[in-house]
């Protein structure tokens, strides 16, 4: 706990006095009747654009410019500031141009998905280590397909239409072991798709016989195999769609600003 205070503290007081500058010089441009959008404005300009260089660092990153933890931090500082100078530069108030309009929405996904993609890069990582074995997002699809290879050489053994074991598979256990699955419910950290196919499975071991029953065993235990597997996909899938939402907004974000940028010194 001290040893977080220490490492926090700093932070959050530079965090806290800069954000006070922010506003405070804001206020004090405004009474020397100096419009203080255009400083908020190119203040704002220059932590975007800075925000937007640690996606060229992410791909130079054999240039000796400082480790991509320690962009990071700063990406991340820089990028809540950029909230407090957003606020301040815009008044807090809803844009009435569309130019205005395509900015701001373009500034708040930017800022929204990155804040979402910081909790979930902090979030998930944990919970995936206590989840099954870790598992390379690409390969998820192969180890799928060498599951239902197994589910049906348990399954092809029974090897009649009628029986309870065939029946089942093409119910239930086809699309199951065929894709992954249930990617909602995982990442709400449900685990019902999965009691209610292990509920279905039971329910038909009374009418097989002692040797099927074992391969029922095994079929669940597949199951579990690939519902752990489903939760990676779902969970890893998500760490990595958060960034095609948070780098083209920023793309936008960066022409909406020129844009921005051009109309006020033109009409201003
Ligand atoms: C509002 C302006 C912002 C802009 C223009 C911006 C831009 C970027 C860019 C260009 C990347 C690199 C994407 C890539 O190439 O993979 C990135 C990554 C990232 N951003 Fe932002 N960002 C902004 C705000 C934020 C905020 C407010 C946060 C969190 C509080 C944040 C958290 C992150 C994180 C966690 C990464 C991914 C790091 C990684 O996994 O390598 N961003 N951002």
């Amino acid at each position: 706990m001290t040893a977080k205070i220490w490492k926090w503290g700093p932070i959050l007081a530079l965090f806290g006095v800069l954000a006070a500058t922010v506003v405070v010089g804001d206020q004090m441009l405004s009474v020397a009747q100096f419009h203080p959008a255009y400083v908020t404005g190119w203040l704002l300009l220059g932590m975007v654009v800075m925000l937007a260089l640690f996606g060229v660092r992410k791909q130079v990153s054999f240039l000796p410019v400082g480790s991509a933890a320690n962009w990071l931090q700063v990406h991340i500082f820089v990028g809540l500031l950029s909230g407090i100078v957003y606020i301040v530069h815009s008044e807090a108030r809803v844009p009435t141009g569309w130019p205005e309009l395509l900015l701001a929405v373009a500034y708040l996904g930017t800022f929204g998905s990155g804040v979402l993609g910081w909790g979930l890069s902090r979030g998930i990582p944990p919970l995936l280590s206590a989840r099954g074995q870790e598992v390379i997002f690409e390969r998820i699809p192969l180890y799928i397909r060498q599951l239902r290879d197994e589910v049906e050489m348990l399954v092809g053994e029974a090897n009649s239409a009628e029986n309870p074991l065939t029946m089942l598979y093409a119910r239930e256990l086809r699309p199951f072991f065929s894709r992954p699955c249930h990617v909602g419910w995982h990442l709400l950290q449900s685990q019902r798709p999965r009691q209610l196919l292990l509920r279905r499975v039971d329910s038909c071991r009374n009418r097989l016989d002692a040797d099927e029953a074992e391969r029922l065993d095994r079929i669940a235990d597949l199951i579990f195999v690939k519902d752990d597997l489903d939760y990676h996909y779902a969970l890893q899938g998500i760490l990595k769609l958060w960034l095609f939402v948070h780098l083209p907004l920023t793309y936008g974000l960066l022409v909406f600003s020129i844009l921005h940028v051009l109309l006020v010194h033109a009409f201003g």
